[in-house]
């Protein structure tokens, strides 16, 4: 397994739209391989392979358990609901805005073997599924917001928040 370089908004890799993949090889398992291990040196909650420079269609999500998803050519298949809240973008570092997403998600996607299969969240976790998903059509979470704070500005947020339902 190896660290791939997160590219940033500067690589218009970003913007442009992966194609599905049609080969479970060896190549995609060390691309997989490479996201999980990148992903955990990042400390956030998903990336997808156009993240790090790959245009094909392949996101790993974490969880509600807190285990990491690989979805590979997911598609969202139903959603309920409705939350806005802060998110970030390991692509966007420091950098956090207001989004409106579906509470609850489901999507099916096909595992490195090529198997489909089902996964769903709530929440944040939903949240991180249409993020990912997003990055595969070419879209950053920025285009979504009306205004980008820094990572200070959300901590004294989500502080007073804190702060509002301790007096609740
Ligand atoms: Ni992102």
């Amino acid at each position: 397994m190896a660290l791939r370089t997160i590219i940033d908004t500067t690589d218009e890799t970003l913007f442009k739209k992966s194609r599905p993949v049609t080969d479970f090889n060896p190549r995609l398992h060390q691309l997989l391989d490479d996201m999980r291990e990148t992903l955990a040196a990042s400390g956030g909650l998903g990336l997808a392979a156009p993240q790090v420079g790959v245009l094909r269609r392949a996101v790993i999500v974490v969880n509600d358990d807190e285990e990491m998803v690989e979805l590979v050519n997911p598609e969202i298949i139903e959603t309920e609901g409705e939350e806005e809240n802060y998110e970030g973008c390991l692509s966007v570092p420091g950098r956090f805005g207001l989004v409106t997403r579906p509470w609850y998600v489901k999507v099916k996607a096909q595992d490195r073997f090529g198997n489909w299969f089902e996964a769903d969240g709530e929440d944040y976790t939903a949240r991180c599924f249409c993020h990912e998903l997003d990055h595969l059509e070419g879209h950053v979470f920025t285009e979504l917001c009306d205004e980008l704070i820094s990572e200070e500005e959300l901590i004294e947020i989500r502080r007073a928040e804190a702060e509002e339902d301790m007096e609740d």
